[in-house]
């Protein structure tokens, strides 16, 4: 990898959730109009690249991850020509566009599957995964949905039974069907043509299954975002990470590299980042998302482990990245934060933004939005129907974005009955009160944003680790080229002092940053004295 800008690798992915960021229309559901009215504030912001959820037509199951036509804007959301402008407009304030491709699976309502439903000897029928249930009745084999129960619907009309790895209504497709991949190949250089400069591929390590249809084994629970299940004890080695996918990736590699500066970061679906390691690299994706930080508890250590089982694992081909929230989980500050506090996302932010590897924010992580309470009335992922109580599905970090103190937050116009209930904490927790105040976390975000931008070192310095974050403090140097700076981040709320290691006496630093103070700290020897869930960015003075 060279040391030119790139800016995939140097910048700094948002993702936007469109039904929840801005509704220009009244409707109560976010759209690209929206999002272009609000393009200056993530310019301000400092963002490089926005990456949308799903925004083509969706009967809305899984909420635009059950695509009905990809090649096609939802009306809901816009059009061609609204999208076109979002392109253009956020490409002339040097932001790019990631979308979301969702080939895994395709909505029930896609007309592929309207067909394939019809009869055995559709021409359609092969484009999805049929097969006939054993003769009692019970499904071909043990593979399950990962939204629970058997993977496996019957389908009355041909008396055989499809297999959706999430919801019935998803169908997954049947990617060794040459006219599907070679139709799924073509629908990323519709994109690409539109001026779309990179995409994040939802769970595309499950798009092949073995072709025998193996039962897989069961064998040691993994921890997952749901706790217990019995697709977690199962082993997933036929209905995932199948052989064909690297001749695959390399296809899309070719495509993507083709078009210049594009971008490909792949949803690993199970596994942590040993296998997303696996995936990336220059002849397949730029990157796979390493979620770990999403389960991470507020322990500095947790963190560092974290951290330097991925910096170890990647190869020189591949490039980190971090993320602390997406619309799949509860968000940092639901998980970590107390109360209306925002102390330990100052934190956590300084720690996103100042590691070697390209940080994902998600809508309102940068004023500190909780998740919104659900009540069992109030569902709308149908995964948390299925498990309430237990599991109350994903709505919480979904809620509308909180742009200022009105009705409705700003999201919708007032009156208007937004998709998902407002949070209670807007009238205090906005953008507009938060840009007012200079110690808001939104402001913490746009110094800490800044500072990775004027300092090479942040960017793409190495990652050199000062503790374990054992004790408290998490601190380590980013050295680039022609300066080094120092990150030291105090995880627990009271004062601790940092002794740096021996080899560290005598070097000097100097002030860059920090959401406690304003100017340098002496350092005394080698202790440096922190205040509470301090960040502080220290640069050598050379
Ligand atoms: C991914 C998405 C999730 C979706 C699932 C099925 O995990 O992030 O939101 O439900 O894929 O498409
Ligand atoms: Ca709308």
């Amino acid at each position: 990898m060279d040391n030119n800008h790139l800016w995939w690798r140097d910048g700094i992915i948002y993702q936007i959730y469109p039904r929840s960021f801005a509704d220009s229309n009244g409707d109560g559901i976010g759209d690209l109009e929206g999002i272009i009215s609000r393009l200056d504030y993530l310019k301000d912001l400092g963002i490089d690249a926005i990456w949308l959820s799903p925004i083509y037509p969706s009967p809305d199951v899984d909420f635009g991850y059950d695509v009905s036509n990809y090649l096609d804007i939802d009306p809901k959301f816009g059009n061609l020509e609204t999208f076109d402008r979002l392109v253009k407009l956020a490409h002339e304030r040097g932001i790019r566009i990631i979308l979301d491709l969702v080939l895994n699976h395709t909505s029930d309502q896609h007309p592929w599957f309207i067909e394939s439903r019809k009869s055995r000897d559709n021409p359609f029928r092969d484009y999805y995964l049929w097969r006939d249930p054993k003769p009692n009745g019970d499904p071909p084999n043990n593979w399950l949905s990962c939204f629970g129960g058997s993977g496996w619907e019957l389908d009355p009309t041909t008396g055989q039974m499809y297999f959706h790895m999430f919801y019935k209504e998803q169908p997954d497709v049947n990617w060794r069907n040459p006219a599907v991949r070679q139709y799924m190949l073509d629908v990323f250089k519709f994109w690409l043509d539109r001026g779309v400069d990179g995409f994040r591929l939802d769970v595309f390590n499950a798009y092949y299954k073995s072709p025998n249809f193996e039962d897989n084994p069961m064998g040691p629970i993994r921890p997952s975002l749901m706790g217990l299940r019995a697709f977690d004890r199962m082993k997933h080695i036929y209905d995932i990470d199948q052989p064909e996918m690297i001749p695959l990736l390399q296809d899309i590699r070719k495509i993507l590299n083709s078009y210049g500066e594009t971008y490909s970061v792949g949803e690993t679906f199970i596994g942590g980042a040993d296998k997303a390691a696996l995936y990336c690299g220059d002849d397949r994706l730029h990157a796979t998302f390493n979620f770990e930080f999403l389960h991470c508890p507020w322990w500095a250590h947790a963190f560092y482990q974290s951290i330097t089982r991925w910096e170890g694992i990647l190869s020189d081909e591949a490039w980190p990245n971090y993320v602390l929230n997406n619309h799949d989980n509860p968000r940092s500050a639901t998980r970590y934060a107390r109360g209306e506090e925002d102390d330990r996302l100052k934190v956590a932010a300084a720690l996103l933004l100042t590691l070697r590897g390209t940080p994902f924010m998600y809508y309102g992580e940068e004023i500190g939005m909780r998740d919104i309470p659900i009540s069992r009335d109030q569902i709308k992922d149908p995964w948390g129907r299925r498990y309430w109580p237990f599991f109350k599905g994903r709505d919480g970090c979904r809620s509308p974005m909180q742009w200022n103190a009105m009705p409705n937050a700003g999201f919708s116009p007032e009156g208007v009955e937004t998709w998902l209930p407002v949070h209670s904490n807007y009238p205090v927790r906005n953008v507009m009160t938060q840009e007012a105040d200079p110690e808001s976390l939104l402001n913490w975000y746009k110094r800490l944003i800044a500072a990775r931008k004027a300092h090479p070192s942040l960017r793409t310095g190495a990652f050199i680790p000062l503790t374990d974050g054992k004790r408290f403090i998490l601190a380590y140097l980013r050295q680039g080229k022609d300066e080094t700076t120092m990150v030291v981040l105090n995880f627990s709320s009271r004062r601790q002092p940092l002794t740096l290691p021996g080899d560290q006496t005598g070097r000097k630093w100097e002030y860059l940053l920090s959401n406690k103070r304003s100017s340098m700290i002496p350092v005394e020897g080698r202790v440096i004295p922190l205040e509470p869930n301090e960040a502080l960015i220290l640069r050598e003075v050379v």
